[in-house]
Parts: structure tokens; sequence; C-alpha cells
């Protein structure tokens, strides 16, 4: 199963046929780049539709107690060594193409070459511009640059995918109905 709401996190429903369409255009065979895994609810859909590709899977995992609602919703207490857990138990067995790295971007990724996607999906309150341009750089010619929060609770994602889509002249895709965002870089 590539989209398990048993799995704790925040992609939705409506989010995985555009998301699966949005992988359908990342060159084969390149190297993956997903910024927020959390416990890995993506991470599950982006190994199992990019299969030729390696995914580099990167987050701190600090410590989620004050994430109290999704400890609410999900029934799950939601501490660091939970959310670590069930990503390594219930996701990344599934996930033969996965590389874990535990740290922030792009401080703490070491991979730099041959990337076709940078898939962010952060808290929405980095400096999502910053991220944005480190990743566009790092990109190959025909990558995607994408991810979620594109919607009313994410007005730094919306700014900063602007200005990038301003600065570098290229046109933002936005899949209808969800909080999906991509852009091609030509
Ligand atoms: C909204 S959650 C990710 C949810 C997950 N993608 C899902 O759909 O279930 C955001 C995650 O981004 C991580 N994060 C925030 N800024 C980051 C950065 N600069 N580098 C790596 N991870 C980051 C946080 O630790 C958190 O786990």
């Amino acid at each position: 199963m590539v989209f398990d709401e048993n799995i704790p996190g925040w992609l939705n429903v409506n989010e995985v046929n555009s998301l699966k369409e949005i992988c359908s255009l990342v060159p084969n065979n390149s190297n993956v780049i997903q910024v927020g895994v959390f416990a890995g609810r993506d991470t599950l859909l982006l190994s199992h539709e990019l299969s030729s590709c390696t995914i580099y899977a990167i987050d701190p995992w600090p410590d989620y107690r004050l994430l109290k609602d999704l400890q609410v919703q999900n029934g799950r207490r939601l501490r660091l060594s939970d959310v670590q857990k069930i990503f390594q138990k219930e996701v990344l067995p599934k996930c033969a193409n996965v590389q874990t790295v535990q740290g922030m971007f792009p401080a703490d990724l070491n991979i730099k070459e041959n990337i076709g996607m940078c898939y962010f999906d952060t808290w929405a309150d980095s400096n999502e511009y910053n991220l944005y341009s480190v990743a566009w750089d790092l990109l190959l010619k025909g990558g995607i640059l994408c991810g979620r929060s594109f919607s009313y609770w994410g007005i730094n994602v919306i700014t900063a995918v602007r200005r990038i889509g301003r600065e570098k002249n290229v046109c933002i895709h936005l899949p209808p109905g969800n909080s999906l965002w991509y852009i091609i870089k030509k």
C-alpha cells in the first residue's frame, strides 16, 4: 500500500494521485531529495513511484511532544522515539531505494549530483525561499522542485514558490483540490 493513513502524517488522500503524477515527471535513475520526512507517510509513496531513483530522506527528527493535535488525531503518543520507530519499522523496510539522513537541509545533505527532484514538506515556517533556492541550483535540467502546503496555512510556502517562479521565469503548477505545487526546471 503506497498510501497508509495509519502512518502519522499530513499527506492526504486527495494528494496521492497528484503526487504520483509529479513523480511520473522525474528523470529516471536520478537522485531525489525529500525534505521533511516525519514518520514517512509520503516516503512510502515516493519510494514506490520512483523505483529507479535513490531517495535521500532528510529530517532532524526532533522531539515532537508539542504536537498534541496530532497525538489525538492518530491516537498515538508522538515523541521522537515513536516517530522514528514508526519510520524505521513500518516504512523503511518497504523502501529499498531510500537512504535516511538525520539532519537539516541543506547543511547535512552531502548528495549534490544528478538531482531529479526536491520535494519539500517542512513545517512551512522555515525560510522556505532559501531552501528552494538551494534546491533549484542542485536540480538537473528537467528536474522537479515541488512540495506541499501551497494553501492558507502555508503562506510562507506560497510567497517563496511565487518568488522562485518570478525569478526563474518558470510556470508554477498547482494540481487542483490539494496543496501540492511543482515547478519544472527548464
Ligand atoms: C509536516 S512534517 C512532514 C510530514 C510528512 N512529509 C508527511 O506527509 O507525513 C514536517 C517535517 O519537516 C522537518 N523539517 C523542517 N525543516 C526541515 C529542514 N530544513 N530539513 C529537514 N527537515 C526539516 C520537521 O522535523 C518535520 O518532521
